[in-house]
This record gives structure tokens, C-alpha cells and sequence, in this order.
């Protein structure tokens, strides 16, 4: 049997702690936090978890089912059910492949700093023009790159019960420990500024948690909205195929309505820590104008955060970067499982050799994007605003475009054309039943398409045309 041959998760916890893997990554411990301080705090919080249970719910279920039930991955599984849809399955593998070229290389960043602060040069990090020069540079970027690459394929190369599966059992409750450890050290902070005045982390907690009404307008809400929404699609690496692909892995005895709700709650729980450990840390050293700092918080407001705690922030600051280079690794993988699960299937061929062809292509289309901040760069106006160069090009492309894209013409497949009761079976096969049917069926048919179109036209700046 195909799924036999390619390999699965041992049980049940195996499962969820590969698919955490997978969802827990640099939007939940970078983005989410951002968005939120941006957003209104409390507001964004609330927001996203009735979003969390409704509409990501149904997103995670339809990937996961229709994968176990087709026993085969993106490419295959929509063909296999109606073989006039196979061009779906070709269309969502576009996703990683895209995704692949630029991940590894962001992996690479994190891979410096977590070196930069385990050889103690956290002075350095925090400099201005560090991260710049860093990712300018012709070769430091590449190395790092091919490092954090290899090992990602090193893992995928063991297999998925030695490698991915084992992989993510060491590394997920670790990190959950960091993060947990991480986010009761910034509630403890304190500092006063050059001006006198004493900022605590247990303030910052509270701008993170209480909604901000103020100026709440109609447009405000809405773009809260969308934000939470486009967030959550990214973080739980939904209509991308990948979980698919680990939906395939999974045996026919598993609860998949308990497994998905874990796979949620772990997601979602990284998330509200990375808030809770990044809004208060920033807040108590650069004040509310720190916290407006967007994309460059990671790798630029961070380091200088963690150089103001003095001693504590060196050891905070490597605890920080190998937890998120572990979050990213493991986000990687999955991305890297998929496109070689996919060739097995297509060539017929070994894990062991598609593993290293795979991650060779990969290798090379990842120097191109780390050229692009030098040899290959350009400036590209970006819909939503700012330039960007290839990376930001290739993030554009796969998730604002081709991902709404993908998630419409998955849910009418499901919606209407295969219908949600078939989902329904799956979800039945291995538990007491399927309470959520109602609620899937409505947000499969109605919700989910009606909102594709809205963040399509959204993140091609046509909605803000359309709005005027
Ligand atoms: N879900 C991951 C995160 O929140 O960072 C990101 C991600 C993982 C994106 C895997 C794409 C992917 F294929």
C-alpha cells in the first residue's frame, strides 16, 4: 500500500507533535506578536481565537482528512477523488516549492544569530547596522544558509518515523519549555529610561491583553481582521499541502477531531506566549513607539533588548534564537517532506536519493534569493506597500497569492463538488463522531470562499481600490 511505503507517524502524539512542528514556526513567535501590538492587543487576541476554532479549524480539517482518506499527497489526492480537479493537486505543490526557496534561507539568519549570541557577541547583534550588513554580505548568508539546509534534509533523509517524527519529539517540548521560561522572565522586568521613567513588564502584559476600543471604527475592525486571518492561514500551514502530506501519515485509528484540536491549541498557545514573552521585554526597554517596529523586530529591536537586560540577556538572547531556530527547523521540514514525499511518488525513487537531489535543487534555488540582497537586487513595489527584493517577491507570490488561491478552489472542491459529508466520513473513521459537522459544512461552503475572495482582493490592493 502507498502508505506503507512511504512510511508514518507511530501514533497519535507523534502525529500532533510533527504537525505542531510544522504549524509552529517564525509567524507564531515573529508575526503573531507584531500584529498583535499593532492591532490593539486584546482586540487581535479575541479576534483570532473565534477565528482559531471556526474558520482555521475547518482549514486544518479539510488538509488533514483529505489526506488520510486518499492515503497520497497534494499532488495526487485531488485527481484521485475527480480526476478532472488533478490540476489543484499540481497547483498547491506550487506553494512549498516556492515556499522552499526562501525558508532555508531565513533559517540561515536565525542560524547566525543563534551563533552570534552562543559565542557571546550579543554587543554586536545589537548594533544598527548589523542585520543589514549581515544579509548584504556576498558569502556569510549562503554558508549559513547550506548549514541550516543540510539539516533540515539530514532529518527528512532518516524518514518519517526516524526522522521528522523523532525529531519533533525532542524538539517541541523543548521549546515549549524555552518559550514558557522566556515569557515569565519578561513579566519580571523592569527598567527606567534615560528620562526618568520606570516601565514594568507586568504593564506591557497588560497593553497585550486588554482590547484597545479606542478609534474603533468599521475599517479598523476589518483590517484587524483580515490581519488575524491572514495569520492564521500562514501559521497553521494550511492550504499549502503540506498537511496533506503528514494527513497521509496518519493511521486509520487515530481520533483526527482530538489530534486536530491539539495541533490548534499548541499553535495558537506558542503564539499567545511569543506575545506575552516579546510585547512586555520590548515595551519595558523601547516603549510603545518599540513596539510599532513591524518586520524588523526579530532581528534588529530584539538584539537591542536583549543588550539592555545586561548579563540576563545574553542568556535570554541564545535561549531566544535556538528556540525559534528549532521552531523554524521543524517548519522546514515539513516544507522539504512534502516535495520529496511528492517525488517518491512521481519518480518512483528512494527517499535516500530523492532527499539529496531535492535538497541540492533546493540549495540552489536558495543562493539566488540570498543573492538578491546583493548581486540580484532590485526594488520591487509590493501591493501592500514598501519595496521588496526576490525573498519578499517569493513570500508575495506564494502566500498572499497563490495560498487564497488555493484555499477558494479547495473549499468549493470540498463544498460543492465532493461535498462535506466526506469529509464528515473521515473525520468519523477512528472517533465517536464528528460534532463539528454543521459548523464545518457552513464555513467549507459559505465562509471560507466569501473570505478568499476578500483577502485575494485585499493582498493585490485591489479591495482598497474597490473601498476607495
Ligand atoms: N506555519 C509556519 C509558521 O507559522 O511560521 C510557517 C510555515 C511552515 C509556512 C511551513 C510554510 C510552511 F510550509
Amino acid at each position: 500500500m502507498e502508505t506503507k511505503k512511504k512510511g508514518g507517524f507511530t501514533n497519535s502524539i507523534g502525529f500532533v507533535l510533527a504537525a505542531a512542528g510544522s504549524a509552529v514556526g517564525v509567524g507564531n513567535i515573529w508575526r503573531f506578536p507584531y500584529l498583535a501590538a499593532r492591532d490593539g492587543g486584546g482586540l487581535f487576541l479575541l479576534v483570532y481565537l473565534v477565528l482559531v476554532l471556526t474558520f482555521g479549524s475547518a482549514l486544518l480539517t479539510t488538509d488533514i482528512a483529505l489526506g488520510r482518506r486518499t492515503g497520497k499527497n497534494a499532488w495526487h489526492a485531488f485527481g484521485s477523488i475527480k480526476p478532472k480537479w488533478s490540476f489543484l493537486g499540481k497547483l498547491t505543490f506550487l506553494v512549498p516549492v516556492i515556499i522552499m526557496t526562501y525558508y532555508s534561507v531565513i533559517g540561515g539568519w536565525i542560524l547566525k544569530y543563534s551563533t552570534v549570541y552562543l559565542t557571546g557577541r550579543h554587543h554586536q547583534a545589537a548594533q544598527d547596522d548589523f542585520f543589514t550588513s549581515f544579509i548584504t554580505s556576498p558569502v556569510s548568508p549562503i554558508v549559513f544558509m547550506l548549514i541550516f539546509l543540510a539539516l533540515t534534509a539530514l532529518v527528512v533523509y532518516m524518514g518519517v518515523e526516524k526522522g521528522i517524527e523523532k525529531f519533533s519529539r525532542y524538539v517541541m517540548p523543548s521549546l515549549l519549555i524555552l518559550i514558557i521560561g522566556i515569557a515569565i522572565y519578561a513579566l519580571t522586568l523592569k527598567h527606567t529610561d534615560a528620562s526618568g521613567v520606570t516601565r514594568t513588564g507586568l504593564e506591557g502584559l497588560k497593553i497585550y491583553l486588554i482590547p484597545d476600543f479606542k478609534d474603533l471604527t468599521f475599517g479598523r475592525f476589518l483590517n484587524v481582521l483580515l490581519d488575524a486571518m491572514s495569520q492564521l492561514f500562514f501559521s497553521l500551514s494550511v492550504s499549502m499541502g503540506i498537511m496533506i502530506t503528514y494527513g497521509s501519515y496518519v493511521k486509520k485509528d487515530v481520533d483526527l477531531n482530538r489530534s486536530i484540536s491539539q495541533v490548534e491549541f499548541f499553535d495558537t498557545g506558542v503564539a499567545f506566549l511569543s506575545g506575552m514573552m516579546i510585547i512586555p521585554a520590548i515595551y519595558v526597554f523601547a516603549g510603545t513607539e518599540g513596539m510599532t517596529s513591524g518586520p524588523s523586530l526579530m532581528f534588529v529591536s530584539l538584539p537591542k533588548v536583549f543588550n539592555s537586560m545586561g548579563t540576563a540577556g545574553i542568556l535570554v538572547g541564545i535561549a531566544f534564537f535556538v528556540m525559534i531556530l528549532f521552531a523554524a527547523l521543524t517548519s522546514c521540514v515539513s516544507i522539504l517532506e512534502t516535495l520529496v514525499a511528492t517525488c517518491m511518488e512521481l519518480f518512483h525513487a528512494t527517499r535516500k536519493k530523492v532527499s539529496c537531489v531535492i535538497g541540492l535543487l533546493s540549495a540552489a534555488a536558495s543562493v539566488v534569493i540570498c543573492l538578491g540582497y546583493n548581486l540580484f537586487y532590485f526594488e520591487c513595489p509590493m501591493p501592500a506597500g514598501g519595496k521588496g527584493q526576490l525573498l519578499d517577491l517569493a513570500d508575495y507570490v506564494s502566500n498572499s497569492l497563490l495560498m487564497p488561491v488555493i484555499c477558494l478552489l479547495t473549499a468549493v472542491f470540498i463544498g460543492w463538488v465532493i461535498k462535506p459529508s466526506w469529509i464528515a466520513e473521515e473525520m468519523r473513521v477512528g472517533s465517536n463522531g464528528f460534532a463539528k459537522e454543521k459548523i464545518y459544512s457552513a464555513m467549507v461552503r459559505y465562509v471560507v470562499p466569501a473570505v478568499m475572495v476578500i483577502l485575494f482582493l485585499q493582498s493585490t490592493g485591489l479591495l482598497g481600490r474597490l473601498i476607495g
